[in-house]
């Protein structure tokens, strides 16, 4: 396989102005000293500070069991932010570590709430943060209903009124729920005390560059529409694989295993973006809408079709990772043939794959299109050598597009070579991609909802991925497959495509 490294300019940009920064605000994480909000939360709001994202005054607020003091709590975070954040610098961060506070409590303790009411109004009195709020919940999703209905209590958060001049916002983490009875009382208890635009749902790959790109570049380029639908594709496949394994998180991949933890959500979400129809405007409830649809366009799996559409595996070792029961029956490996019942992909199969401790770690989606109808080069060896052309979307790591097509090798032999035409975001555009967490922290803080999942979406998603998920976990009626750690998983994955005539697309 040739590759053409291809020159690109960006001609002409058009930005959304360099959108507005939100108001002041206080921005509290329940988990403040977890994991998340050391990884991704604070070096989040670092790099806005750095880059001047945030309006002043603002503050960050870390509500945690294990929170000791303020200056305990800066520390644990300078630590993480250091090593996290490519774009540390001491003098920022001496001049953010202020903005950052924590709270030590027991969120199953009422008396806690009127703690933290007290703390939060000081906030306000001092910086001037104005009543406006973000609770961020980082915690195990069973506590989610208990921190609101006390929030609730005590006055913190309320439903909000048009006229309101303050404004209070809740994130909620993936998973939301752990199945569509779940999700659906989740969703009842919020809708109890919130409006539905106080409420984000978060789903940090809609946050990505490259995810939020598939859009741009299907509606903003007239030459892949006519082609986008049954006529010309041949398969999708959507493709998450990451090279680490658990990390010491067991106690939350043993309740959620590879289903709940990645493909109820970012493959759906992923898979909704590159297949629903074009949305009227780009405003957040019109793109909602087609996802909406879509989702409810896929074909129910069921019964045997579960059997014939679906693969899931555990990497040799994971029983023997801490915290992980001997005989733990959790999927770190999904691979699944999903099929949309609308006009526009009426036959094309989807095919979805995500897992841990694999050989590398690549997000992608390649679109494959029909081959040939007939090889004009007449010699049995030159026509084998072509391969359909193939629209990948690599969403990380080396974030770009690249296109396969047929070319003719140089010489006076009939000889063909496939090429691949390449964009790299690196060398297309100068700035660096903000981090998914940064864009959605502000577009929460400005109320910009188009990048979170509604209510409607993730019960159709939970309804969707439901029936797999018992015939998984309650009388297993499929079985089981183990597969090494760093290979590209269980070869039952390649035979779900090969029954088809299909191949997964070789990972480069
Ligand atoms: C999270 C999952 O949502 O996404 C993790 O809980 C996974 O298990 C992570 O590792 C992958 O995110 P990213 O941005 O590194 O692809």
């Amino acid at each position: 396989m040739l590759e053409l490294e291809t020159m690109f300019h960006l001609h002409k940009s058009a930005q959304d102005g360099d959108l507005e920064r939100p108001d002041p605000f206080l921005l509290i994480i329940f988990g403040g000293t977890g994991d998340l909000a050391k990884r991704k939360l604070i070096p989040a709001c670092y790099n806005l500070f750095r880059e001047g994202l945030l309006k002043e005054p603002f503050a960050v607020m870390g509500v945690s069991r294990r929170a000791s003091s303020v200056e305990a709590f800066r520390d644990l975070h300078h630590e993480s932010t250091s090593k996290f954040s490519p774009l540390f610098d001491e003098e920022i961060w001496r001049r953010f570590a202020p903005s950052l506070t924590c709270m030590s409590g027991d969120v199953y303790k009422e008396e806690m709430y009127d703690a933290l009411r007290k703390q939060i109004e000081e906030i306000d009195r001092e910086r001037g943060t104005n009543g406006n709020r973000i609770f961020y919940f980082s915690t195990p999703p069973k506590v989610f209903p208990v921190i609101l209905s006390h929030l609730t209590k005590a006055g913190l958060i309320q439903k909000q009124a048009p006229s309101s001049k303050s404004w209070q916002r809740i994130i909620i983490e993936k998973p939301f729920g752990r199945d569509l009875a779940s999700a659906r009382r989740l969703n009842q208890t919020l809708l109890e005390m919130l409006e539905e635009d106080q409420i984000f749902r978060i789903d940090h790959y809609l946050g990505k560059e490259t995810v939020q790109n598939i859009l741009v570049f299907r509606f903003g380029n007239s030459i892949f529409e006519p082609l986008w639908n049954r006529k010309f594709i041949d398969c999708v496949q959507i493709t998450a694989l990451e090279d680490i394994s658990i990390e010491g998180r067991a106690s939350f991949y043993e309740e959620t295993g590879v289903f709940r933890d990645i493909v109820q959500n970012h493959l759906l979400e992923i898979l909704s973006l590159c297949s629903m129809e074009m949305p009227v405007t780009f405003q957040a409830n019109d793109i909602r809408d087609q996802k909406l649809q879509l989702l409810r366009s896929l074909r129910p799996l069921l019964g045997s079709a579960i059997q014939n559409h679906t693969v899931y595996g555990q990497y040799k070792g994971y029983r023997e990772e801490a915290d992980v029961s001997p005989d733990s029956h959790t999927p770190t490996y999904a691979a699944m043939k999903v099929m949309v019942d609308n006009w526009r992909w009426q036959g094309v199969p989807f095919y979805l794959r995500a897992g841990k401790a694999l050989q590398r770690r690549v997000t992608e989606i390649a679109i494959q299109f029909n081959p040939i109808p007939f090889c004009l080069f007449g010699r049995e060896d030159v026509c084998q050598m072509i391969d359909p052309n193939v629209l990948i979307m690599r969403i990380q790591p080396d974030e770009g597009i690249s296109l396969r097509f047929v070319c003719k090798e140089p010489g006076d032999r009939l000889k063909i070579g496939n090429v691949d035409m390449n964009f790299k975001y690196a060398a297309g555009f100068e700035r660096r991609p903000p981090e998914a967490y940064e864009r959605l922290l502000l577009d929460c803080a400005r109320g910009d909802l188009t990048l979170f999942a509604r209510k409607d979406a993730i019960e159709r998603a939970w309804e969707f991925m439901d029936p797999v998920i018992q015939a998984i976990e309650v009388e297993p009626s499929l079985p089981l497959v183990f597969y090494e750690k760093g290979s590209l998983g269980p070869e039952e994955a390649n035979s779900l495509l090969v029954r088809d005539g299909n191949r997964w697309q070789e990972i480069r």
